[in-house]
């Protein structure tokens, strides 16, 4: 799919006051510093659509961005960043699963995972959160530039392995790198095939 437009709509820490078009949209999770909103950039071809920073706990609103004039990539605060104090952990969930939980017009969600760590706990328990609450969702493992491909194999079978000791079959996964612009054919097309679902509906 070709990206003509990505232009920024709106933030806000409250699902009521997201855009009310109904148009399909498309949201980005994960732990704080995993790369949602560079990946953003990656998908739009923009340098700095959303604004990314090598400090985690950079985005903290809900944004919207309007592609093509027909459907929107939401970037979503991280969750579980540490220096922020238990309050702000809490409030920034709270801001997250609100959104996730009433949201109706969110398609798929893409929960996005550091190729290099193995799985962790507050990741395992969001995906848990996902499946009992009947959210889509993808998983993206992000930043693969920053190890070998061998490596990558490795910590992705696990991850794999991992998740189907709860679940019957995986979701979709993808592979990204937002700096060496990888992966993002994959998750475009994704959308578009959903996206062209629902025009025929
Ligand atoms: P929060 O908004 O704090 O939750 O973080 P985020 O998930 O939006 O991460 P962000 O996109 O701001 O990126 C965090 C850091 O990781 C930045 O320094 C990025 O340059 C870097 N980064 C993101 N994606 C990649 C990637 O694919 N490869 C490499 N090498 N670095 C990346
Ligand atoms: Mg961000």
């Amino acid at each position: 799919m070709e990206i003509k437009t990505a232009e920024f709509v709106i933030s806000n820490t409250d699902v009521k006051k997201c855009p009310g078009d109904g148009r399909p949209e498309y949201a980005f999770i994960g732990r704080s510093n995993v790369g949602k909103s560079s990946l953003i950039n990656t998908l739009t071809n923009h340098k700095s659509l959303a604004l990314t920073s090598s400090t985690p706990g950079k985005t903290q609103l809900i944004n919207h961005f309007l592609i093509n004039n027909e459907w929107y990539l939401v970037d979503l605060p991280g969750y579980g960043f540490a220096q922020r104090g238990k309050a702000g952990r809490e409030s920034i969930r709270k801001i997250i699963d609100h959104y996730i939980l009433y949201r109706d017009t969110l398609t798929c969600l893409f929960l996005l995972i550091d190729c290099r760590h193995e799985p962790r706990q507050i990741d395992l328990e969001f995906i848990e959160f996902l499946g009992e609450n009947g959210i889509p969702f993808c998983i993206v493992f992000t930043k693969t530039d920053k190890i070998s491909k061998s490596k990558l194999a490795l910590n992705t079978t696990d991850y794999k392995n991992k998740l189907l000791e709860t679940w019957e079959e995986l979701p979709p996964v993808f592979f990204t790198s937002s700096l060496k612009k990888e992966g993002k054919e994959d998750i475009l097309d994704y959308i578009d095939r959903i996206n062209q679902g629902l025009n025929k509906a």
